[in-house]
Parts: structure tokens; C-alpha cells; sequence
């Protein structure tokens, strides 16, 4: 089999993974696969079926009724659920909570590691995630650890927020997102941390497009594309 391209991004919630993914996916002619999608589509299932997201054994219960499916749609990933196109379903706060429950499973990471590695493996990609550096994709050409201080995070979070119309406080932002890194930088389930060989690339102060450039930079260095 011919092989493919890899790129890594990892990194806490809030560093702008999925922007600088499908900017750097658009530069170079990559598939950008959004992982988190995978374990929103768990979510939503768990949640449509009444298990409560803290209920372990009733989230792998359901494991062998899933089929999740990923198709790239006219340059955009959709995801299936049994069949069902629930690319726009998942995108709810109801389903981030239960996509967070049911990613400290195990039995879950492991149910959705396959399709994550076939993916990889017949096309070109860039993948964002968690540990796609580190489980998913250790043969990765170039990781990337994307963080941005728990401050810029809740700066731009509190932007997009308010421009949807709903109320909120920076202060109450920075606590919740410092929170957050602590439950997820300390869990024993894959916690989120930088592969050996990933670059930390922290764009707290630079924009996105001059991120999206440091990592096309790095690609170059690498030999990964042309000069
Ligand atoms: O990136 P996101 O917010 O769409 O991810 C949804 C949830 O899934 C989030 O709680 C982190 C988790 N996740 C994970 O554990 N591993 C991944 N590779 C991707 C997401």
C-alpha cells in the first residue's frame, strides 16, 4: 500500500485545532478529520438511548448496536450514526458533555480506533484530537501540540459567545477552561499530553493565519512538501 501523509494536531479545547486543520488541510490538498466528532456521535447515541452519561456499563452496552461512518461530502466531513447523517446534531452542549463522558471509556476509544486508523491509512490527512499523536497515529510525519494559555482561550470563547447573543464573563471562562485542562491533562484515560516527538506550537499571541504558516513552515522542514 502506497503511503500516506500524516499530520498530528493535539492540544486542550479552545486552541483553534479545527481552524488551523482545515486551513492547513486547504494549503497542502489534505482530508481533514475531526475526531471529536467520532465520540459526539457516541454522545448523541448514548443520550438518545437514556443512558446517563455517568453510567459506564450502560454507555458499552450500547457499543454493539453502533455503527459510526465518516464520508467527505463535497470538501466537508459528515458523520453517520446507524445510517443517520448527524454531522449538524452533535454540535449541541447537551451532546459536548455526553461526548466527553463517554471519551473517558476505554472500551469507546478503542471501539472508534479502527475507523480513526483506516481513514489514515488510505488517504492523506491531517487529524485533530487528543491523542492522535500519541495512540492514533504514533507514525504520524509531523505532531503538533496546539495550546493557547487558558486566558486567550476564554477571550476568544467569550467573543464567539457573546456574538451569539449569550451572557457570560471572561473571569467565569478562564475558571471553567483551567478546570477543564486539569480533568483532562490528569485522567487516566488517555490524558491529554504532547507526544515525545510532537512540536509545542502555543499561538496565544499570534493569529491564525500566521499559525496555519508556522506549520506549513514546519511541514517544509520536515521534507514533507516542496520548498
Ligand atoms: O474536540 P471536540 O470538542 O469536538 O471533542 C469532543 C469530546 O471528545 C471532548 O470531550 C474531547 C473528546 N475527544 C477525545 O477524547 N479524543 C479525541 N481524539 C477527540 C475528542
Amino acid at each position: 500500500m502506497k503511503k500516506t501523509l500524516k499530520i498530528a494536531i493535539d492540544g486542550p479545547s479552545g486552541a483553534g485545532k479545527s481552524s488551523l486543520a482545515k486551513g492547513v488541510a486547504a494549503k497542502l490538498g489534505l482530508t481533514y478529520v475531526d475526531t471529536g466528532a467520532l465520540y459526539r456521535t457516541v454522545g448523541l447515541h448514548t443520550l438518545r438511548n437514556g443512558v446517563d452519561a455517568a453510567d459506564t456499563e450502560g454507555i458499552i452496552s450500547l457499543l454493539p448496536s453502533l455503527t459510526v461512518e465518516m464520508a467527505n461530502e463535497d470538501g466537508a466531513q459528515h458523520v453517520y450514526l446507524c445510517g443517520e447523517d448527524v454531522t449538524d446534531k452533535i454540535r449541541t452542549p447537551e451532546v459536548s458533555h455526553y461526548a466527553s463522558s463517554v471519551s473517558a471509556v476505554p472500551e469507546v476509544r478503542k471501539f472508534l480506533f479502527s475507523l480513526q486508523r483506516e481513514i489514515a491509512d488510505k488517504r492523506d490527512v491531517i487529524m485533530d484530537g487528543r491523542d492522535i499523536g500519541t495512540v492514533i497515529l504514533p507514525d504520524a510525519d509531523l505532531k503538533v501540540f496546539l495550546t493557547a494559555s487558558a486566558e486567550a482561550r476564554a477571550r476568544r470563547r467569550y467573543i464567539e459567545l457573546t456574538e451569539k447573543g449569550i451572557e457570560t464573563s471572561v473571569e467565569l471562562l478562564i475558571a471553567q477552561q483551567k478546570e477543564r485542562d486539569e480533568r483532562d491533562s490528569s485522567r487516566d484515560v488517555a490524558p491529554l499530553v504532547p507526544a515525545d516527538d510532537a512540536v509545542l506550537l502555543d499561538n496565544s499571541q499570534i493569529s491564525l493565519q500566521e499559525t496555519i504558516d508556522e506549520v506549513i513552515r514546519f511541514a517544509r522542514e520536515k521534507k514533507l512538501i516542496a520548498e
